[in-house]
């Protein structure tokens, strides 16, 4: 069912000498049938954001509605919703069988004719967890007593299905397996979802919409390709991509930038969407669009590896440290010369004091 967040913020120990503001006038929409990713460095207000919509935490302001229906004053139990919690919650008595079962039983826990205990294997199976379903929660490796914590919210028909770092403690093998199955588990089942993860890998596998935030705040919410070539901010545009885009400081010139790299670079820019000459801004490119070889910028190199199907190569700059993305191995020694370029629809430029994009290639931010 759809969830909308307006005006939410957190704030913890309110009255104290020293309130935590966790998170900030958050508003987002995701929509019946969507997963979307809450993704941002640890202390962001992911857990809290999640915990104020199944109903752990009181709001300090704002709305949270499930299915057009005002859910922030409910107790949690009334509010439909299920949640793997990212400290597992496991009840230390049952085993992992009956955790997983927890809840089917009660009303809203299942749709009317599912069979409890057909379910409960299906999902068990799904994560590979099938052999363990008769031990205790004390008997399990983290991984697996994630797995159970996962297991136990995806086995319930709920309105919405939030998941707090839910395959985190999994080696990389398991959880690609495992974030394919889940997508197509939660698409089958027509379940809304909201995963919280630092995974911009997984993010980007299993969201429909990646909401990004940074001290409490809400910084772009859009699908992946959006967020990928049409970062709002240097925050969003260095925070996703692996290796980050390469950001240069770089001053508007009549007609274009040019880039603070000692060489002092000119490039052409259209002049409507920059802020006056003289402007100290920021250039941005991602790696994966530098090509190495010719071009009109050259820097040293400082390391070269070859990762198995792909060459990340960091150069020195000026001061700054550039890193390209090839896909073949490049013949550049550490401490040679490489010329390098890129296309000017690759470049981003951003204001440097605030932050802000100005441009995305050709257009306007
Ligand atoms: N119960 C609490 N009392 C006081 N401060 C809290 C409490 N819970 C969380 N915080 C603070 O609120 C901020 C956000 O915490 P939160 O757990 O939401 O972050 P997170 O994004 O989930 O981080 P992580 O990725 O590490 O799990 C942090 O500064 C944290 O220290
Ligand atoms: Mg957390």
């Amino acid at each position: 069912m759809s969830l909308v967040l307006q005006h939410v913020s957190k704030t913890y120990n309110p009255r104290s000498a020293h309130p935590v503001r966790a998170v900030r006038d958050l508003d987002l929409d995701v929509p019946d049938g969507d997963i979307i990713a809450l993704l941002g460095s640890s202390g962001c207000g992911k857990t809290s954001t999640l915990r104020m919509v199944a109903g752990f935490e009181d709001v300090s302001e704002g709305t949270i509605t499930l299915a057009g229906k005002r859910i922030d004053r409910l107790a949690p139990a009334r509010r439909g919703v299920a949640m793997a919690f990212e400290g597992y919650a496991l009840y230390p008595p049952l085993n992992v069988e009956e955790n997983i079962g927890f809840g089917l039983a009660r009303e809203g826990g299942l749709r009317r004719g599912t069979d409890t205990r057909k379910r409960v294997h299906e999902v068990a199976d799904l994560l590979e967890i099938g052999p363990i379903l008769d031990r205790r929660p004390a008997g399990l490796s983290g991984g697996q007593q994630q797995r159970a914590s996962l297991a136990r919210a995806l086995a319930r028909d709920a309105d919405l299905h939030l998941l707090d770092e839910p395959m985190g403690q999994l080696e990389p093998q398991l959880r690609a397996v495992l974030r394919g199955r889940v997508k197509a588990l939660i698409k089958a089942r027509g379940l809304t979802a909201v995963l919280v993860t630092h995974d911009q890998t997984e993010a980007n596998a299993m969201a429909d919409r990646i909401a990004v935030m940074e001290g409490g705040v809400l910084q772009q919410y859009g699908p992946p390709g959006e967020l990928r070539d049409r970062p709002v901010n240097l925050f969003v545009a260095t925070f996703l991509g692996e290796p980050p885009m390469n950001a240069l400081p770089a001053t508007v010139q009549p007609g274009g930038l040019r880039l603070e790299d000692g060489e002092g670079v000119h490039l052409d820019v259209p002049p409507s969407a920059l802020p006056p000459v003289g402007s100290k801004v920021v250039f941005g490119v991602r790696p994966h669009r530098i090509t190495l070889g010719q071009g009109r910028l050259h820097a040293t190199v400082t390391s070269n590896q070859w990762l198995g199907d792909q060459a990340h190569v960091a150069m020195e700059l000026g001061d700054r440290l550039i890193v390209a993305v090839a896909h073949q191995r490049v013949a550049a020694a550490v401490g040679s010369r490489l010329d390098f370029d890129f296309r000017e629809a690759d470049a981003h430029v951003f204001d440097a004091e605030s932050g802000r994009a100005l441009l995305h290639g050709n257009q306007p931010a």
